[in-house]
């Protein structure tokens, strides 16, 4: 008799003979057996040279960051497909990059690691291919996306295809750029292409002694430029977050970054579409932070615009961005009752708070970013104007500077200003005032509004009666006054309207309450273009 075939069992035993055999147990059996093979990363010695510089592994990372147990994992079996160089007797476990879903406080978040026991973490086809999918993942499902970078950049046995992996991320970190929320996190060293994908995104966190970011390393540039620098010199995580401004966190160590991580992800919404999260109300901490005491009685004096920012915001606590670069404005996020908002201040305690290339430039993605992601922003004002100088003038300021006044321009999120102290000449109007399209501007009495300050101006305005003068000081002293009495006051821009309400300092939180509630429903068409052409 002729035996029936099932045809099932006849595609299956070609496929894979020995699976045919198994049973649901035995199959089983095998898929753990499979898991741990690429659980193992690049195995024991790799792992403890990676332990051995106080960094944990790619899962460990992931583990630590997300919520407990909420990690799903994707694509562990995916494996290169290169040849060249003996690649093809090689097995690089998941290809050296861990790719998933998870959560942050209850936030969904698609996550990757890259696996620095694998072949240095290095970035070929089939390892782009995975966090492209994850990173396409993240936005057709509009949730946040983080990488965790730690990788020798493209893998150079795998050549233009290391290169064509990396051209596939940045066009996806370009296309998701508003959308979502793009989060870099770099553990390790991170070379060429490595460091392009997290400069494209919103927020990059370093580690102390972990963090390492350039285009080309140290051997690179004895090599071309005869130069000897270390690593840590070189692109260490202080380096990038006090100098180049190309990172925005600095940690200690990875628990502490994770820590940085999980508080921002409290603070903005998963994608453009939706609002951050609103927390319970509460209210300043006013037995620590007090207008009254922040604010000093000489009005020259300075002080810390963060205090201030805590005794306006709900349980006094501010969020700072980028804390340790150009140090002259500050940028961060707070609550107030309840609601997300992003707040710009100039700093007095650096350079008076004035605007320079570096401080316009932190603020100016800042206030792209709240834009995107619906997110209203609170300006406080207490300015000299912009920073004079050849090193400036010769660094673009007018460039950099006039990226501040596009992205203002720009914004249609509900946009409120305080004016504390000085608004002076173009600092008052780059620092969101009525001109740039602010729904409400609110000035303390203290407010000086004017062109320049009343030294400054004096000696300009009245140079010929104080030359000829008798006593030219006395003169001096005297025009100073008297253009302080003039001009030197939120009345005469209250006067035309561009200031909307002078208040009493300790109103300042319910008047702001009042704007962004009053605010919530704001629209606002732009013309309609392709898009701008921002002073990049
Ligand atoms: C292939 C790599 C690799 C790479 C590291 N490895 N980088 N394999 N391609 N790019 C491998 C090493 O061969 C080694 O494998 C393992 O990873 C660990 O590396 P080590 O050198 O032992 O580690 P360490 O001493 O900690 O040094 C780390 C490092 C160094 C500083 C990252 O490996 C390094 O300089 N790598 C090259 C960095 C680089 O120039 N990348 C730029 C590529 S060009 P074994 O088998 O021995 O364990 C690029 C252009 C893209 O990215 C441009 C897009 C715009």
């Amino acid at each position: 008799m002729k035996k029936k075939v099932s045809w099932l069992k006849l595609i299956s035993f070609f496929v894979h003979p020995k699976l045919n055999d198994m049973g649901i147990k035995e199959k089983s059996i095998d898929l753990k057996k499979r898991m741990r093979t690429a659980l193992k990363g690049g195995g024991e010695k790799a792992i403890e040279k990676q332990k051995a510089i106080g960094k944990l592994t790619a899962r460990e990372r992931i583990i630590a960051l997300l919520d407990p147990k909420s990690f799903h994992e994707y694509d562990l079996f995916v494996e290169h497909a290169a040849k060249d160089f003996d690649m093809n007797k090689k097995y690089l476990p998941g290809d050296g990059v861990i790719t998933g879903t998870g959560t942050i406080s209850g936030n969904p978040v698609c996550i990757y690691a890259q696996d620095f026991t694998v072949a240095g973490g290095s970035l070929g086809w089939m390892h782009a291919k995975k966090i492209t999918k994850i990173m396409d993942h993240a936005l057709k499902l509009k949730v946040p996306l983080i990488g965790i970078n730690d990788s020798g950049g493209a893998r150079i046995q795998e050549g233009v295809n290391s290169l064509a992996g990396y051209g596939e991320i940045f066009f996806r970190n370009t296309l998701a750029s508003g959308v979502i929320p793009q989060i870099s996190v770099i553990l390790g060293p991170c070379a060429g292409g490595a460091v392009y994908s997290p400069a494209l995104t919103d927020f990059v966190f370093t580690v102390e002694k972990i963090t390492k970011m350039f285009i080309t390393g140290p051997e690179v540039i004895k090599t071309v430029l005869g130069e000897e620098i270390s690593m840590e010199a070189l692109g260490g995580a202080k380096v990038h977050c006090e100098d180049t401004g190309n990172a925005h966190f600095y940690a200690e160590s990875e628990e502490e970054c994770f820590s940085q991580i999980k508080q921002l992800v409290s603070f903005i919404p998963w994608n453009n579409i939706n609002k951050a999260k609103n927390f319970p109300k509460k209210s300043p901490k006013t037995r620590r932070y007090k207008i009254d005491t922040v604010m000093p009685s000489d009005a020259k004096q300075p002080y810390d615009v963060r205090d201030l920012i805590k005794a306006i915001a709900d349980d006094s606590e501010f969020f700072e961005i980028q804390e340790l670069f150009a140090k002259n404005i500050t940028i961060g996020f707070a609550r107030v009752n309840g609601e997300t908002v992003g707040v710009v201040a100039n700093q007095p305690l650096f350079l008076a708070g004035v605007l320079d290339v570096d401080s316009s430039d932190k603020a100016a993605r800042f206030v792209r970013y709240c834009d995107s992601f619906n997110i209203p922003l609170f300006t406080l004002v207490d300015l000299p104007g912009y920073l004079p100088g050849v090193d400036q003038e010769h660094a673009g300021v007018i460039r950099h500077g006039a990226k501040l006044l596009y992205a203002y321009s720009e914004a249609t999120v509900p946009k409120i200003t305080l004016i504390t102290r000085k608004a002076y000449g173009g600092g008052y109007i780059a620092m969101c005032s009525h001109h740039l399209r602010a729904d409400f501007v609110f000035a303390w009495p203290t407010a000086e509004i004017a062109v320049m300050g009343p030294e400054g101006a004096s000696n300009i305005i009245f140079r010929k009666e104080i030359m000829t003068a008798e006593n030219p000081d006395e003169m001096r002293k005297e025009k100073v006054a008297e253009y302080k009495s003039k001009f030197a006051n939120p009345y005469v821009a209250a006067a035309y309207g561009y200031v909307d309400a002078v208040i009493e300092p300790n109103e300042t939180r319910k008047m702001l309450i009042h704007a962004l509630d009053i605010s919530k429903d704001k629209k606002v068409q732009l013309p309609a273009k392709k898009h701008g052409v921002p002073p990049f």
